[in-house]
């Protein structure tokens, strides 16, 4: 299939859920208060593939992303890691929640595919 439709109320607060999208592993991602704060200070400077949170997400409590680590392809593990978002443990890349790569070997930000919101309670990936 080349769109996924995704019903948003199934995937609470806090919690990330990996579906299948074009053979690969989709990530949509629940953010806390928390999470969006964070992730919305982050100093650009301090980043391998700067780029700020408001320019990967349409919507700051959302974050959809390929599961695919840039550097050699594993899938990363959510929730963890030294920035609490995406931990890959192939060769120890450390991604936020946000998807941006913050530590280890991974030269770029995880993938935002293309992804639209029909209503509030949905989102439409491909
Ligand atoms: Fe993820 Fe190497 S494939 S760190």
């Amino acid at each position: 299939l080349s769109k996924i439709e995704i019903k948003l109320s199934d995937i609470p607060e806090g919690k990330n859920m990996t579906f299948k999208w074009r053979g690969k592993p989709l990530f949509v991602r629940h953010r806390t208060e928390k999470e969006i704060a964070t992730e919305a200070d982050v100093n650009l400077a301090e980043l391998r593939d700067p780029q700020h949170d408001r320019d990967r997400v349409q919507n700051p409590i959302w974050v959809i992303v390929i599961g695919v680590c840039t550097h050699l392809g594993c899938v990363p593990i959510a929730n963890a890691g030294d920035y609490g978002g995406y931990y890959c443990p192939c060769h120890g890349s450390h991604y936020d929640a946000s998807g941006r790569i913050r530590k280890g070997p991974a030269p770029l930000n995880l993938e935002v595919p293309f992804y639209e919101f029909p209503d509030d309670d949905t989102v439409i990936v491909g």
